[in-house]
């Protein structure tokens, strides 16, 4: 038996791509297993061939043909590299066709195969993970299936809903899961049929927290308000989470909205192509939902996931045992709005009924975003002390702001994120290992090395850095290359010097 890779190559001469296709023989399947999850420019960039002439003339010089070139650069390259981490692997990409992890498509999650690569890569001993930024709960559902307990904190109650959800589900045994499909199913004829009066709550608290604003059109917005009435009739809770997770994953591609990174109204052109029903929309998501339930396989998870908290920056104040790992992505600085986002969900939750519940909860988040800002918020610590780049990067950015709240914004991150790694620390096992995915960025010319920032904070409150992993470029909404990477860490109690107090004096 045979597997192939196709791999694409610009061609010089004809300006187009080139694609060249590999054949693996069942000897080489190793080869193909690590090869299969990579992109061509991973691909080319591993083998350091970008052009298909260039390959051409290489493998003439070695004798070869392509196929053979290519697998004989691919293993030398695979045998000097430490671990390749495909980028499908540190993007929601992967997810999007991963049983239950499609149910609500996250494009700020990072994939289960990522989180587990981490842990056996790392983690050779049992303890506790912690992932305080949990978002659609990832890191959980990776450990779990890797025999590891989690805790977990995540601010936003969308979020919340599907994490738990999904365990409730997942601790199922199979046999009971294909009684709440069957449950499911029996719901589906009095939900679609539409014969209710729409939820009258619902729609007052659109009209006080969207004043004008038109986010979707009239037919499918009557569907919605009498979607919440059904749901509010519901009685078994299994049933009526699993339907609103579904109506949740609908509302914004049955909307006028679109998310493309942050969510905006869909261009003429965009609408010009239609808005789908809701109950179309729905009964999609519905039967993905069913096809999982109702999956003959699947695991069974056997490990316990605890929120112990649900805003990270108020780690201090859990009880907790001791923690072994954290392994997380943060908010990155000016990247996903995140509350904005998910406003429309939160809407139909009940948590926005006036336009200060918004503002409650980008208070509650960690800052990233310059929706996050409020002027007159105090950062919590001045942390100039705390590292160099720090302060040069703050400099800049006041020197080159045109908005007064891009600095402070930076100001409110740093400091936030000061504050959560100083109250994990007395969480923390002694030896314990950190795991910390993050991106750079750029505002105004002026880079923020986030990463680096985030270290020296780190590291002068007494924890090590192990190691930082570059996982792949992204590019920068002006369109410089930015990265994102994996920062490793480690907390021994031996070495923490008492810089906290110096700080507080
Ligand atoms: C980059 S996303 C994490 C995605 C996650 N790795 C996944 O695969 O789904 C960051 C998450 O942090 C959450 N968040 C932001 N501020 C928070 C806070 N103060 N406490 C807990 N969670 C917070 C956001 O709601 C968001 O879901």
């Amino acid at each position: 038996m045979q597997t192939f890779k196709a791999i694409s190559f610009n061609d010089r001469n004809t300006k187009r791509s080139k694609v060249v296709s590999i054949a693996f023989t069942l000897k080489e399947q190793p080869l193909y297993n690590i090869v299969e999850r990579l992109t061509s420019q991973e691909i080319r960039t591993l083998i350091g061939i970008d052009s298909y002439n260039q390959l051409c003339n290489k493998a003439h010089e070695d004798r070869r043909n392509l196929s053979q070139f290519i697998k004989v650069l691919l293993e030398k390259a695979l045998a000097n590299a430490e671990s390749i981490i495909p980028m499908s692997d540190v993007t929601f990409k992967n997810s999007k066709s991963i049983p239950f992890q499609r149910w609500y498509p996250y494009i700020e999650g990072y994939s289960p195969d990522f989180v587990k690569s981490i842990i056996t890569q790392h983690l050779h001993r049992n303890c506790i993970i912690y992932e305080p930024f949990a978002g659609t709960g990832t890191t959980l559902f990776a450990a779990d299936s890797l025999g590891y307990n989690t805790y977990y904190s995540e601010i936003n109650p969308l979020l919340q809903l599907l994490i738990t959800t999904k365990i409730q589900v997942l601790k199922m045994p199979i046999a009971d899961r294909q009684e709440l499909h069957d449950h499911v199913q029996s719901t589906l004829p009095k939900l679609f049929s539409f014969d209710v009066i729409g939820d009258k709550e619902l729609d007052d608290s659109y009209k006080k927290v969207f004043k004008n604003s038109v986010y979707f059109t009239d037919a499918n917005y009557s569907k919605i308000l009498k979607a919440k009435t059904f749901l509010n009739t519901v009685k078994d809770s299994s049933v009526k989470n699993l339907l609103l997770v579904a109506v949740l994953s609908s509302l914004i591609p049955s909307s006028l909205l679109k998310k493309q990174g942050d969510l905006r109204f869909k261009t003429k052109a965009e609408q010009a192509k239609g808005i789908p029903d809701f109950a179309e929309v729905l009964l999609r998501n519905i039967n993905n939902i069913c096809d999982d339930l109702k999956a003959p396989i699947g695991e069974v998870m056997q490990q316990d996931h605890i929120c112990i908290i649900e805003n990270a920056k108020k780690i201090k104040e859990v009880n907790c045992n001791k923690i072994g790992c954290v392994i997380t992505s943060p908010p990155y600085l000016n990247g996903t709005n995140y509350i904005r986002n998910t406003k429309l969900e939160l809407w139909f939750l009940g948590y926005l009924k006036s336009d200060k519940d918004l503002r409650h909860f980008r208070d509650e988040i960690l800052t990233s975003g310059i929706n996050d800002v409020k002027l007159s918020t105090v950062p919590n610590f001045d942390i100039k002390q705390a590292s160099a780049l720090y302060t040069v990067t703050l400099d800049a950015l006041q020197a080159n702001a045109y908005d007064l709240r891009i600095p402070h914004m930076a100001k409110c991150y740093f400091s936030e994120m000061y504050m959560f790694f100083e109250g994990l620390k007395d969480k923390l096992e002694d030896g314990s290992d950190i795991f910390i995915d993050i991106g750079d960025s750029i505002f105004n010319n002026v880079h923020i090395k986030t990463d680096i920032i985030l270290q020296e904070i780190a590291e002068f409150m007494g924890y090590e850095l192990v190691e930082t992993k570059k996982l792949r470029e992204r590019r920068s909404r002006n369109g410089q290359i930015i990265s994102q990477k994996l920062i490793h860490l480690r907390y021994n109690y031996i070495s923490v010097p008492l810089k906290w107090d110096e700080l507080n004096n």
